[in-house]
């Protein structure tokens, strides 16, 4: 699929598996989001434009590149999407970071938007947006429906671990937009849980049930 990465780092891969184990405590999955989180950034990033600045080194004066025009705005889908923004502000600490709060209906399964505050303005700006979970993409599709709406066109979306159906999906209603995924899992459950999945990500990150 065109604009879509999915990753097949063994490093992304060894990590997501400690992700998936029940076992694994909250303390543990946190840091394991934030560093896959660094390491799909570090990737969905290499396209950040740079220019050449002077700099002297303790030799000479060189032309050397920086990152420059657009900046970086990180966008998390509340709450589980929080859990990955400190990876990437790792890797650019200059990022603005905006939030978009969603909770999927239990029964509907529809997401429902309760929070919307963006930096502004965001059109120059490369937008990440990202959340661990691309189950039936609904989520997703109106956080960046949201975003477009404020004037947001460079968007990147980055999760953990998706399902067929929402990567599908997500990618019919915004073909423009890139899109980095962990791992490809093989279907959602009648609950529109992903399977065999991780659980529910916001609970295991924050540690509530
Ligand atoms: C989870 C997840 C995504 C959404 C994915 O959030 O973090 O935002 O579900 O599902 P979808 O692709 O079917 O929309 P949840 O609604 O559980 O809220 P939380 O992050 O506050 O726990
Ligand atoms: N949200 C989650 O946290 N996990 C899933 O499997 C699906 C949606």
């Amino acid at each position: 699929m065109e604009n879509v990465t999915i990753f097949e780092h063994p490093l992304i891969q060894h990590k997501i598996s400690i992700l998936r184990d029940k076992r694994t405590g909250t303390n543990e999955f946190r840091q394991l989001v934030d560093e896959i989180a660094m390491l799909e950034g570090f990737v969905a990033l290499s396209d950040l434009p740079v220019e050449d600045v002077e700099v002297e080194t303790p030799i000479e004066t060189c032309m050397t590149p920086m990152i420059a025009g657009r900046k970086l705005a990180v966008v998390p889908i509340l709450r589980a999407g929080l859990g990955m923004v400190s990876g990437i502000l790792a890797l650019v600490p200059s990022a603005k970071v905006g939030h978009i709060g969603m909770y999927r209906d239990e029964e509907t399964h529809e997401p429902q938007e309760y929070y919307c505050k963006l930096p502004d303005p965001i059109a120059e700006r490369t937008i990440v947006v990202c959340d661990p979970m691309l189950a039936t993409g609904g989520s997703a599709i109106d956080a960046i429906n949201q975003i477009k709406k404020h004037g947001g066109k460079n968007i990147k979306f980055m999760c953990i671990i998706a399902a067929p159906e929402g990567l599908e999906r997500l990618h019919r209603e915004h073909p423009d937009i890139q899109i980095y995924v962990g791992a490809l899992d093989r279907q959602l459950n009648e609950n529109a849980y992903i399977c065999p999945g991780l659980g529910d990500a916001g609970d295991r990150i924050f540690g509530t049930k």
